[in-house]
C-alpha cells in the first residue's frame, strides 16, 4: 500500500491534543515539533545501512550506517515550516527545499509564490512535509515542481489526510507513498479538513 497510517500511541495522543481547539500556540507549535520527530523517526524506518568497520574504546567491531542517498526535507510553506525543525533534529545534515504555495480561496487551486532548491535533488530521497493534505492540490502541485528540477525519489509526510486528498495525490504521482497520522473524513464547503484541526497555517503563526 501507497499510504501509512502512523498510528504510534504517542503520535495519536499529541494529535488529539493538536485538534482540540483549547489548545494554545504555544502548545500547538510544541506539539507540531514533537510530533515531526516521530513522523521522521517512521518515514525513514526502511532507509538501507552498510556495514562499516569502526573501532570502539574497547575493540574492533562491525557496525551499521546509513547508506545510499542523503535527504532533503520539502516543507511546503507557511505550515510545513513548523514541522521542519522536528524532523532536522533527527536528521541534522538534511538539505531543505522551500516552496511556497497558498490555496486560492475561491478555486481550491495552489498558487505558488516561491520555490528554492539545492541543486542535487536528482541525488537525493526527497521528503516533502505539510500538515495538511487536503484537496490534495498543493502536494500535486509541489511535487511536481520537485520532480521539474529533477527530484526522482519523493516521499509526503502530513498530519492529516482525506480520501479525496490521498486520492488526487495517488492520481498524479502514484511512485509518491505517503505517512500521515490519520485519515479524516473529508472536507467542508471552504476545503478544510473535517474534523480536522482547523488551519494549521494560521494555529501556528497567527
Ligand atoms: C494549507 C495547508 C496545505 C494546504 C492543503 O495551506 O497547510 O498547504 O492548505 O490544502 P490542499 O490539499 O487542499 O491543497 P494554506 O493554503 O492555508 O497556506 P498556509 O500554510 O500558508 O497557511
Amino acid at each position: 500500500n501507497n499510504v501509512t497510517v502512523v498510528d504510534h500511541p504517542l503520535v495519536q495522543h499529541k494529535l488529539a491534543l493538536m485538534r482540540d481547539k483549547d489548545t494554545s500556540t504555544k502548545s500547538f507549535r510544541q506539539l507540531t515539533r514533537e510530533i515531526a520527530t516521530l513522523l521522521c523517526y517512521e518515514v525513514t524506518r526502511d532507509l538501507s545501512l552498510d556495514e562499516v568497520e569502526i573501532e570502539t574504546p574497547i575493540a574492533a567491531m562491525t557496525a551499521r550506517m546509513l547508506s545510499g542517498k542523503k535527504l532533503v526535507f520539502a516543507p511546503i510553506l507557511r505550515a510545513g515550516m513548523g514541522l521542519l525543525e522536528g524532523m532536522l533534529e533527527l536528521v541534522p545534515s538534511a538539505r531543505v527545499s522551500h516552496i511556497g504555495l497558498y490555496r486560492d480561496p475561491e478555486t481550491l487551486d495552489a498558487v505558488e509564490y516561491y520555490f528554492k532548491a539545492p541543486t542535487d535533488l536528482p541525488d537525493r530521497l526527497v521528503i516533502t512535509i505539510d500538515p495538511m493534505l487536503a484537496t490534495g492540490n498543493t502536494a500535486v502541485a509541489a511535487i511536481d515542481r520537485l520532480k521539474e528540477h529533477g527530484a526522482v525519489d519523493l516521499r509526503y509526510v502530513c498530519l492529516l489526510a482525506t480520501p479525496t486528498g490521498l486520492a488526487n495525490l495517488q492520481q498524479h504521482h502514484p511512485n509518491v507513498r505517503v505517512w500521515t497520522a490519520a485519515i479524516d473524513h473529508g472536507l467542508n464547503d471552504h476545503g478544510y479538513i473535517v474534523p480536522g484541526l482547523g488551519d494549521a497555517g494560521d494555529r501556528l503563526y497567527g
